[in-house]
């Protein structure tokens, strides 16, 4: 790990105000040390009484955590439950009418829905799915914008026992196919178009091509929601309007009772091959997870209006949209636009529209609007905000600052959350009553969570020194397993290096004398985009299948928006091109990127070079094209490379 040491001193510190403690769900850092004792004393106690308390058994369990064959753990693995059971029906008692979910479409037009109206909604669907031969175990891919149905459709296979795959409506045809190949998807289900800052985006079309060729023939029905009136290309047989096929369903569909080890969902994720992860949940562990940490990070309170602004397509809209408020019965706010239409007004305006108090983004978007409009946010009244959120990359003090002040008027805390796919839920992140934050720093594990930072040899490193993040305990919500690929899972996770025990995140970090982490970032090939996760590999190899393409190496660059962007280094198969043609040739190979994987894999920057910088043993020697790519002049030790003089054209090429 030499070369990761932090460059940042960040002295500032926030205590959370007296007043937010005195209603805290954790008040005060003492009640947080019990918690944390509490579950180190009797680690399967702390986890078995959570799971009681907080969740609804069909049958319950006997035994809390089953480790005899790590690392595949099992929890709470002789109950039964049901997810959309614990999300909806249990609130339906007390609070049928609170509202569960306000829909702000893209063109501004606001819906109120019920926890009985999201019931019937998802029972009628679930009717639906059962009617076509979809049931327990049958995996079910959802790729579709980010509007209701879209969480009707992942609560309505909970509620029958199919595993759910949601695959972002940003990705392309390719990538829908793949991972419909893998997870052996038995149905689809999208929509004609969705709508996002006022264009439309062809979703039907994108699963046509990716179906196209029979090219996944486990694939016997797509279902439309028709989200606007464009009639889409049909294939009669396979093709159902949702409409249709809930029409004259009953509201009405009992839970299947799973066990709480059953799959509740595949969730697609990049690691160091190009092949993505399908990233396997449990039913009762994940939940778990998902709910304790919306309780305790947000510090929930029944009035919230939660606002998660993540797509269902990443696990953020997972934990934070379609289960874990849900299964609180909080009220949340679902938003199918984009925050830069029509203006970059448009999140304040939602806040003070619709009184969110809790208000959890990513620091790219943060990053976005302090460029578009710094000042913005004081032209709304955002005085019912008493909570923020950050998620997906390490926030930059200044955007950190900004939000504190000018979103949050300097009362809110912000929660920094550190947590992964893999995760499940929050790992790393404050109690806001708890501690104090300071800018740029995820502050402290949550109780039950062990995270360490060790060395090679997986010693624990010294304050202030970098090393790899592991966490040194399985969790409820931990992946499970990589669908189909338990040995990848094995040995990603739980590397023989360190004895198979340790849970490896694949970030490094550090911690600071007061034993707050700080992330540095990946240590292996995955680039992080606007919060998202990307495989160099799998751009890699998305640029080598075009025909032009001999070689390719991907790196990434700092960006100011999107904290990172992605550079190629690319060897075509015919001579070097230079001046019009190499910008030509650039252009096509973004749009076949593009294309492949979708927009957001799109390189930023692409060079050419007759080779590619290689030591003696053929290896694509990276930390000198991440070098180029900053513009840094090259320092390190070059002498094991084969062919320096590669160095000077990949250099020129800017
Ligand atoms: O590198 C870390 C970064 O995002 C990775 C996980 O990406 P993904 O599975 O797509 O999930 C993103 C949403 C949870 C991590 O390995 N990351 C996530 N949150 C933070 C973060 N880096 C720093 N600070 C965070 N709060």
């Amino acid at each position: 790990m030499s070369g990761i040491e932090s460059v940042l001193k960040e002295t500032r510190r926030f205590p959370p105000a007296a007043s937010f403690v005195e209603h805290a769900t954790v008040p005060g850092r003492e009640a947080y040390n019990v918690l944390c004792d509490k579950a180190v004393n009797d680690y399967e106690g702390f986890w078995g009484e959570l799971a009681r308390e907080l969740l609804h058994w069909q049958k319950p369990f006997s035994r809390v955590l089953d480790s005899s064959q790590a690392p595949f753990f099992r929890w709470f693995d002789d109950g039964e439950l049901n997810a959309s059971y614990n999300c909806i029906d249990r609130h339906l008692p007390h609070k049928a009418n609170k509202t569960a979910i306000i829909f702000e479409a893209d063109d501004g037009q606001v819906e109120h829905i019920s926890y009985q109206q999201l019931h019937d909604r998802v029972a009628r669907f679930a009717n639906g799915l059962l009617s076509l031969g979809i049931g327990r175990g049958d995996r079910v891919v959802i790729y579709m914008p980010m509007v209701p149905d879209a969480v009707v459709a992942m609560q309505a296979c909970a509620r029958i026992g199919a595993i759910h795959s949601v695959v972002f409506g940003g990705f392309s045809a390719g990538a829908v196919r793949d991972r419909v190949q893998d997870a052996g998807a038995k149905a689809v289900i999208t929509a004609n178009e969705g709508l996002r800052g006022g264009k439309s985006v062809p979703l039907k079309a994108t699963v046509d091509d990716a179906l196209a060729d029979a090219a996944c023939p486990t694939v016997q029905h797509v279902i439309v929601l028709q989200r606007t009136p464009a009639q889409p290309a049909w294939q009669p047989g396979r093709d159902l309007w949702w409409h249709e096929l809930t029409q004259g369903q009953a509201d009405h569909c009992p839970p299947v009772a799973m066990n709480a080890e059953d799959p509740l969902f595949i969730l697609y994720t990049s690691g160091s091959t190009g092949k993505p992860k399908g990233i396997q949940h449990s039913t009762a562990g994940y939940l778990l997870g998902a709910l304790n940490s919306y309780r305790w990070i947000f510090d929930a309170k029944e009035n919230d209006v939660f606002w998660c602004t993540a797509d269902v397509g990443w696990i953020t809209g997972h934990s934070y949209v379609a289960y874990g408020p849900l299964a609180f019965g909080a009220t949340q706010i679902i938003f199918e636009g984009v925050p830069t239409y029509p203006d970059a007004g448009r999140f304040w305006q939602m806040i003070e529209r619709h009184k969110v108090s809790i208000f959890y983004t990513a620091p790219t978007a943060i990053r976005s609007l302090i460029k578009l409009g710094a000042k913005l946010p004081q032209q709304y009244d955002l005085s019912s905000l008493r909570l923020l959120g950050s998620v997906g990359e390490p926030i930059n003090p200044e955007a950190w600052m900004w939000y504190y002040e000018v979103v949050g008027g300097s009362r809110c805390p912000i929660v920094d959350t550190w947590w992964q796919t893999e995760t499940g839920s929050h790992m790393i992140a404050p109690m806001p009553g708890s501690l104090d934050i300071k800018p740029g720093s995820c502050t402290l594990p949550l109780p039950g969570i062990l995270a360490d930072i060790v060395d090679e040899a997986g010693a624990p490193v010294e304050p202030g020194k970098g090393g790899f993040l592991v966490i040194k305990k399985p969790f409820p919500s931990l992946v499970r397993t990589i669908w189909n690929d338990p040995d990848r899972f094995k040995k990603t996770y739980f590397p023989d290096e360190f004895n198979g025990e340790y849970y490896l995140a694949g970030d490094s970090a550090n911690r600071d004398e007061d034993g707050y982490f700080w992330i540095l970032g990946r240590v292996d090939d995955v680039l992080n985009v606007s919060g998202h996760r990307l495989g160099t590999m799998e751009i890699e190899s998305s640029l080598v299948a075009n025909p032009l393409v001999a070689e390719a190496a991907v790196v990434g660059k700092p960006h100011d928006i999107k904290g990172e962007a992605v550079v190629a280094f690319v060897v075509l198969k015919d001579a070097r091109p230079e001046g019009e043609e190499a910008r030509r040739i650039a252009a096509e190979l973004k749009n076949w990127v593009a294309h492949e994987i979708g927009k957001i894999a799109q390189p930023d920057e692409i060079r050419f070079g007759d080779n590619l910088p290689k030591t003696r043993s053929g290896k694509i020697m990276r930390r000198l094209l991440r070098a180029i790519a900053k513009g840094e002049a090259i320092t390190q030790d070059v002498s094991t490379l084969e062919n320096p003089q590669i160095l000077d054209q990949l250099q020129q090429t800017q």
